[in-house]
């Protein structure tokens, strides 16, 4: 344990000379392992399969025998955004250092950890047939399953033989902290909807920026939808079914910067700062995968106004769900505890959208927080200079606060 502790006080020094030693050029092409090794941070990678065959890489920033919190990316995003902001800020580092044992998750379709499928490639155009639908009802399983039974083996790790048993049994008693971002709150909603046994697996969830009904909410209208609707045909008609390969948002940023500026400007960042609102794109692991299924889902629900699941149209509903109509998701079956962040100026999550999650769609928000300025969007959750003040910090004193039995009951 000394050595470890020695060897992280050593570490904290490296960063600062590394991390403003390394060329910006390189560093926008770094995975969450190139930040991880470059930092020398502790780390350990996982590997889990999906029932559907989809293999997924996992990190991990271990603290044996410590409380497991989840943290799951969302839309276009990847693990990298828990991290890339470095040890003094980003949410990661910040709760591994508050001695939590910190997972980080790839939702299939991102690069280069949810790149993998036991018979299938990525070239394939069945590779990309998912939306959060396949997020929530595969992908969430298995990472959930796999780091419980983590849990439950090195905890009886000394136990004898006979004990075994006894702890294989005793799985149900496991839980983890999730963490999400974005779509993964619609992730998260189908997992437990689908697979009810995870509202025991799951001891909270804190949203950012969560999505969920997306129906008069969005800050973005038709002619918007539209034009980002022909683009994912043209795509899916030149048979690109991934959106955005890394490091094509930054080739198209550089083609159409004004165009760039507009989306950027309405959509993620907090237009705080134009020189640095472009900064995202440059880093080609941060905003990049997604599948054109993926945004028609969120298309569909943002035409319904309802939550359900993906539709492929009257005949082949017939044959997916048994009925003409898509399923509607039970949510009536979610009892885990929630707690959901919204940004003042976040056009995809807006005020208006996550006070109606709390009010008309589930019945156990414990809170609701505005993060406290003036100006906040999508992405600043994961990218803001302020991450730490305005999100981490408060974001863990919840949770202890949650875990200690005195959360207060406050909707903002
Ligand atoms: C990380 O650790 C390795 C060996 O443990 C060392 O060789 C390397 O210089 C370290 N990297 C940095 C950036 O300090
Ligand atoms: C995890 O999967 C990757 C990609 O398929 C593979 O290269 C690596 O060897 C696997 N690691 C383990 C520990 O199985
Ligand atoms: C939804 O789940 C609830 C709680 O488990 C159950 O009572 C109800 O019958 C379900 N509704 C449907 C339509 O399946």
């Amino acid at each position: 344990m000394r050595e470890f502790v020695r060897l992280m006080r050593w570490s904290t020094i490296v960063i600062v000379i590394s991390l403003t030693c390394a060329p910006a050029e390189e560093r926008n092409k770094w995975t969450t392992v190139d930040w991880l090794r470059q930092l020398n941070y502790t780390h350990e990678l996982h590997n889990v399969t999906t029932d559907d065959g989809y293999q997924l890489q996992l990190q991990r920033l271990p603290q044996v025998g410590a409380r497991p919190v989840l943290l799951v990316h969302g839309l276009l995003s990847s693990s990298v955004g828990w991290l890339c902001l470095g040890p003094d800020r980003s949410l990661a580092f910040q709760l591994h250092q508050r001695k939590y044992d910190v997972w980080l998750a790839n939702l299939r379709g991102m690069s280069p950890y949810g790149r993998h499928h036991l018979e299938l490639t990525d070239v394939m155009s069945e590779f990309w047939r998912y939306s959060f639908h396949e997020h929530g009802a595969y992908d969430l399983p298995a990472i959930i399953d796999h780091i419980v039974a983590l849990q439950a083996r090195e905890k009886h790790d000394d136990v004898a033989n006979e004990e075994e048993q006894k702890a294989k049994q005793s799985l149900a008693a496991h839980r983890v902290l999730l963490i999400g971002h974005s779509q993964a709150f619609n992730a998260f909603l189908v997992l437990c909807a689908l697979h009810p046994r995870f509202n025991q697996h799951i001891q909270l969830i804190q949203a950012l920026a969560p999505l969920a009904r997306l129906h008069r909410q969005v800050r973005f209208d038709h002619t918007h939808v539209r034009d980002i609707m022909k683009f994912v045909k043209k795509r899916q008609k030149a048979n690109k079914y991934e959106l955005f390969p890394p490091g094509e948002l930054k080739r198209m940023c550089r083609k159409k910067k004004e165009l760039c500026e507009y989306y950027t400007k309405n959509l993620v960042g907090s237009a705080q700062s134009n020189k640095k609102l472009l900064d995202i794109f440059n880093y080609d692991h941060l905003l990049q995968g997604g599948s054109a299924k993926e945004l028609r889902h969120l298309q569909q629900i943002w035409k319904s106004g309802d939550f359900i699941a993906y539709d492929y149209g009257p005949i082949e509903n017939m044959q997916v769900y048994h009925g003409v109509e898509a399923l509607s998701y039970n949510l009536s079956q979610i009892s885990v505890p929630i707690i959901l962040y919204f940004g003042e100026t976040d056009a995809i999550a807006t005020p208006q959208g996550v006070h109606d999650i709390y009010a008309h769609m589930l019945s156990t928000v414990r809170n609701v927080r505005r993060i406290a300025a003036t100006k906040f969007n999508h992405f600043d959750f994961l990218l803001s200079s302020e991450v730490k003040t305005l999100v981490n910090d408060k974001l863990i004193e919840l949770m202890e606060k949650f875990l200690e039995g005195n959360l207060p009951y406050v909707i903002e």
